[in-house]
């Protein structure tokens, strides 16, 4: 049974300078709630008890977010406005937080989870990624292979040949249907993907990875990819892909942000 989950959300946001400089984009606004509010809610309805939010210390909005605001209450109590109090209500979950003092990559993030994650699988969710599907949510998807497989589980996307500089794309020994038996994975090719099968940002990991993440010196300095941990991981233990249903907005993205706020909205179809 998947129960935890990690969610990083400590990253600088640099595409989307310079409202980031003081909005983390785990704040923009998608239909008066926060994207990561989405995010926590995907989490809960997959069966997620315990959320783990690794910050930095310019998110302090996010750990505000998610706490009551008693004076608010009072306030729109004391003001005959207690039917706005549906408005403050926040998924049902425990939410604890902890800061990640480097910008060190995903893989880094990630590893700050230990403690948290213990001897349990956990559930991954990238906040950048919203992913909206009618039937079973994104996260959902990967716990019920993981139930079957009890292994590893990655959700992937098909993508164009132009875009998967900007991904982890794999490369599989085997498919049957939707699910995909790992060979290797490679953070954002700069030439000859393995496939187009892209990583998008939901992952069910075993504790197991934890061992597997190591720091390498990359382009910028120090970095912990967490694509790297999971090709290491591959070596001693089946992984599996699983090709998600669903329309996926990378929130980073200002066009996607977009078409996802009209599709809440309900202005637009699914892209
Ligand atoms: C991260 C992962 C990458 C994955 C992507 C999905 O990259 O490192 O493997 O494909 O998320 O959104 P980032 O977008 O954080 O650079």
């Amino acid at each position: 049974m998947i129960k935890k989950a990690i969610i990083p959300a400590a990253g600088y946001g640099t595409r989307s300078l310079p409202i980031t400089k003081v909005l983390p984009k785990e704040m923009f606004p998608i239909k008066g709630k926060p994207s990561i509010h989405y995010i926590v809610e995907e989490a809960v309805e997959s069966g997620i008890e315990e959320i783990l939010i690794i910050v930095s210390k310019y998110k302090n909005l996010i750990v505000d977010y998610f706490d009551v605001s008693l004076e608010l209450e009072a306030f729109l109590e004391s003001r005959n406005k207690a039917y706005l109090l549906d408005k403050l209500v926040l998924p049902k979950v425990h939410i604890q937080y902890t800061r990640q003092p480097y910008a060190r990559g995903l893989g880094d993030a990630i590893l700050l989870g230990r403690s948290f994650a213990g001897n349990d699988p956990f559930a991954v969710l990238l906040p950048d990624d919203i992913i909206i599907n009618q039937g079973a949510n994104a996260t959902k998807q990967l716990i019920d292979l993981y139930n079957t497989v009890e292994s590893p589980v990655i959700a992937l996307k098909y993508m164009k040949d132009e875009l998967l500089h900007k991904y982890g794309v794999v490369d599989i020994t085997s498919q049957e249907g939707q699910v995909h038996h790992l060979k290797s994975i490679i953070e954002k090719p700069k030439h000859s993907p393995p496939s187009n099968l892209a990583v998008v940002g939901r992952y069910i990991m075993t504790p197991d990875i934890f061992d597997c993440i190591t720091v390498k010196s990359g382009e910028f300095g120090e970095e912990i990819q967490l694509t790297d941990a999971i090709c290491k991981l591959m070596a001693n233990r089946a992984c599996y892909g699983y090709e998600i249903e669903g329309d996926r907005f990378d929130i980073g993205i200002e066009e996607e942000y977009l078409q996802l706020i009209r599709y809440i909205h309900g202005l637009e179809n699914p892209i």
